[in-house]
C-alpha cells in the first residue's frame, strides 16, 4: 500500500490497514484533494453510469446523478447514538449498546468492499489549520461520495500535516454496502434498498462514525449531519463552545457597519434562500453576505465573546422551488462544477426542477430515469433532490468566510414553518428566555427525512432535534451554560415565515422581504430599533419596520403579528408533552419560563394585536 509522503500519523496508518482488512476492496486509493482526481473520479463515474455529463455549454464541469428510488434521505430511524450508557443518548435518539452495535457493523461490514475501489479521504471541517475546525478521515467505496465530499469539506493531503503524528481526527468509515462478486455487473447507485439495512451510527464516547448502506447526502458525506454536528455537538459540550444547524450570515448597513447572526430553521425551511438573501432594491445600501448556510461552529473568542465558522466547503441545497427569482445568488452558485442529484435532465442536455424559472421544458427525463411531461401527474425532480457547489461560487459569499478566526455573532434567530400561532417576529426577554424559544422550536415535517409526517408540527429543538449526539436536555443545558460564560451575549429572535390566514394563503412574502425583519433584528441589537412588550417577548409595531418598496398593510402586519391565547395554550401544552419526555434532565430554567410565559398568557386577552403608535395601547396592558 503506497502511503501518502507526509503522512506520520500512526493511528491512521493502522486504522486505514485494520478496515482494508475488514472490508477486502480490491484497490485502496488514497485521496489527494486535486482537480486532476476530480476530474478522473468524474469520468469514472461517467462510464460507470453514476453521472451523467450536463451540457457543457450550459453547465461546465456539471454532473446529474440518479440515486436509486430507495435512497433519496436522511434515514432518521436508521440513525443512532451509541454512547455507553443508554440515558446519554436521551429518548430523542435511538441508541443501540455499543458492544452489540460494533458485532452487528464488524458483520455488515465484513467483506463488504469487494469488488470496489476504498478510497481515503482527508478533510478539514473548517479552513485547514484553524482554531475551530476539525479533521476527519473518510473512508468509502462510493467514488460519489469522494466528489460530493471535494465540494463539501476542505479535501487535502495538507490535512496530514496539520494531523502530524498524533493529532486528534473522526475515523468516518462508509460503505454502500454492496459487494461485488467476481464479474458481476455494478449498477449506477449502488447501496442496500431496505432500508432496515440501513445503518447512521455514531460512537459519541469514541468519536467515531460508520455508515453503511446508503450513497445519499447526509448519510454519507460523514463530514456535514454525522460530524459537524452529532459529533461535534458532543465536542462542544465537552469543550464549552457550541456545534449548530444554523446559517451565519452578514448584514452590511448604509453606514457600511456589518452585523453577523446565526439562524437555526428546521431542514428544508429555505435556509439557503436567507443565508443568500437578497435585499429589495429600495432598501438601498443595505445588503447581506453569506458565511454558510447549514452549520455554524461556535467558540468564545480571547474577548469572552462568541465567534463562529461554517465547517463546510460547499452548499449541499434542497433544488426544487430554487429560481433565479427566489434565489438568485444560489442559481449563480450552481452555474458550474455542481453535482446535481435526483434532478430532471431536459433534453438540451440541462437540468430542471420544480419551481425553477420559466415554463417547464416540453419533455424531460424525471429524477428515475423516465420520460415526463408536464401533464404526466409525476414530478420531474424529487421534493428532496439536491445541488452540491462550491460555497467560493456564491455571488454574495461573505470576505470573512474563511477567516480562521470566525466572525462575531451578535444575534441568534429561530425559526419554524407554522402555519398558525407563531407571530412573524419576537425578541425574547433574555437569554434563558431565548433557550427556551429555542428549545420548544416546532415545524411542519418536510420530505428532508425519511418516515417524517409531512404537514405535522414536530418539536425540532434548535432545528438539532436528529443532530443533537447526546441527551436533549443536556445541551439545552449546555446552552444555558454557555449564556453564564460569555460575555455581551448575542440577543435572541423568533422569526415565522409561514403562518397563513384562514384560507390557506401564506400572510408573508418572504424571501427578499425577510430582509425588513433582518434590519429590526439587527437595529435592536445596537438598541436602535423600538418595540412592544407581549406577553411572548419584544415586538416591532408597524412603523418599526421599514417598508420601502412594499405595499404591505398594517392590516396584514396585524394578522401576521398577532397572539392568540387559546392557540399559544395548546402551544404551552405541546411544549410540555416534549418537556415530560426530557423531564429526567431538563433543566429548572425552562420551567419556569414556561411557567411566566403561562401566567402572562393568562392575563393577556384572547385576542391581542400589536398597537400602531397612533392607538391606544387598549388591549395591550
Ligand atoms: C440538510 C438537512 O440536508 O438538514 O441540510 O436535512
Ligand atoms: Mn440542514
Amino acid at each position: 500500500m503506497q502511503i501518502p509522503a507526509n503522512l506520520k500519523h500512526q493511528g491512521v496508518i493502522q486504522w486505514v490497514q485494520d478496515m482494508i482488512a475488514l472490508t477486502k476492496p480490491k484497490a485502496v486509493h488514497w485521496v489527494d484533494g486535486s482537480q486532476e482526481e476530480y476530474d478522473k473520479l468524474c469520468d469514472l463515474l461517467v462510464e460507470s453510469g453514476t453521472f451523467i455529463r450536463l451540457n457543457p455549454e450550459k453547465r461546465p464541469n456539471s454532473f446529474l446523478a440518479r440515486s436509486d428510488p430507495s435512497d433519496v434521505a436522511r434515514v432518521e430511524e436508521r440513525t443512532f447514538i451509541c454512547s455507553v450508557n443508554k440515558n446519554d443518548a436521551g429518548p430523542t435518539n435511538n441508541w443501540v449498546n455499543p458492544k452489540e452495535m460494533h458485532e452487528t457493523l464488524n458483520r455488515l461490514f465484513d467483506g463488504c468492499m469487494a469488488g470496489r475501489t476504498m478510497y481515503i479521504i482527508p478533510f478539514s471541517m473548517g479552513p485547514i489549520g484553524s482554531p475551530i475546525a476539525q479533521i476527519g478521515v473518510q473512508i468509502t467505496d462510493s467514488a460519489y461520495v469522494v466528489t460530493n465530499m471535494r465540494i463539501m469539506a476542505r479535501v487535502s493531503t495538507q490535512v496530514w500535516d496539520v494531523l502530524g503524528e498524533d493529532g486528534t481526527f473522526v475515523p468516518c468509515m462508509h460503505s454502500v454496502g454492496a459487494p461485488l462478486a467476481e464479474g458481476q455487473q455494478d449498477v449506477p447507485w449502488p447501496c442496500q434498498p431496505d432500508i432496515k439495512n440501513k445503518y447512521i451510527v455514531h460512537f459519541p464516547e469514541e468519536r467515531s462514525i460508520w455508515s453503511y448502506g446508503s450513497g445519499y447526502g447526509g448519510n454519507a458525506l460523514l463530514g456535514k449531519k454525522c460530524l459537524a454536528l452529532r459529533i461535534a455537538s458532543v465536542m462542544a459540550h465537552d469543550e464549552g463552545w457550541l456545534a449548530e444547524h444554523m446559517l451565519i450570515l452578514g448584514v452590511e448597513d448604509p453606514n457600511g457597519e456589518k452585523t453577523y447572526v446565526a439562524a437555526a430553521f428546521p431542514s428544508a425551511c429555505g435556509k439557503t434562500n436567507f443565508a443568500m438573501l437578497v435585499p429589495p432594491k429600495e432598501m438601498e445600501g443595505w445588503k447581506v453576505t453569506t458565511v454558510g448556510d447549514d452549520i455554524a461552529w461556535i467558540k468564545p473568542g480571547p474577548d469572552g465573546r462568541l465567534y463562529a465558522i461554517n465547517p463546510e466547503a460547499g452548499f449541499f441545497g434542497v433544488a426544487p422551488g430554487t429560481n433565479y427569482k427566489t434565489n438568485p445568488n444560489a442559481m449563480k452558485s450552481l452555474e458550474a462544477n455542481t453535482i446535481f442529484t435526483n434532478v430532471a435532465l431536459t433534453d438540451d442536455g440541462d437540468v430542471w426542477w420544480e419551481g425553477m424559472d420559466g415554463p417547464p421544458p416540453a419533455h424531460a427525463i424525471d429524477w428515475q430515469g423516465n420520460d415526463w411531461t408536464p401533464d404526466c401527474g409525476r414530478k420531474a425532480a424529487h421534493p428532496n433532490s439536491r445541488f452540491t457547489a462550491p460555497a467560493s461560487q456564491c455571488p454574495s459569499i461573505d470576505p470573512e468566510w474563511e477567516n480562521p478566526n470566525g466572525v462575531l455573532i451578535q444575534a441568534f434567530i429561530f425559526g419554524g414553518r407554522r402555519a398558525t400561532t407563531i407571530p412573524l417576529v419576537y425578541q425574547s426577554f433574555n437569554w434563558n428566555y431565548g433557550v427556551y424559544v429555542g428549545a420548544t422550536l416546532g415545524s411542519e415535517q418536510t420530505a428532508a427525512a425519511i418516515g417524517s409526517n409531512v404537514g405535522v408540527v414536530r418539536r425540532d429543538p434548535f432545528a438539532m432535534l436528529p443532530f443533537v449526539g447526546y441527551h436533549v436536555a443536556s445541551y439545552f443545558n449546555h446552552w444555558l451554560r454557555i449564556g453564564r460564560i460569555i460575555s455581551d451575549p448575542p440577543r435572541i429572535f423568533s422569526v415565522n415565515w409561514f403562518r397563513k390566514d384562514s384560507e390557506g394563503n401564506y400572510l408573508w412574502p418572504g424571501f427578499g422581504d425577510n430582509m425588513r425583519v433582518l434590519k429590526w433584528i439587527v437595529e435592536r441589537v445596537h438598541g436602535r430599533a423600538v418595540s412592544v412588550e407581549s406577553a411572548i417577548g419584544w415586538m416591532p409595531r408597524y412603523e418599526d419596520i421599514d417598508w420601502r418598496g412594499s405595499d404591505f398593510t398594517l392590516e396584514q402586519f396585524t394578522e401576521l403579528m398577532s397572539i392568540e391565547a387559546d392557540e399559544w395554550k395548546q402551544e404551552l401544552a405541546s411544549q410540555e408533552e416534549f418537556f415530560i419526555k426530557i423531564y429526567d434532565r431538563l433543566p429548572k430554567e425552562l420551567m419556569a419560563v414556561r411557567e411566566l410565559l403561562l401566567s402572562s398568557l393568562w392575563r393577556s386577552p384572547a385576542h391581542w394585536e400589536v398597537f400602531h403608535s397612533t392607538e391606544t395601547p387598549h388591549n395591550n396592558s
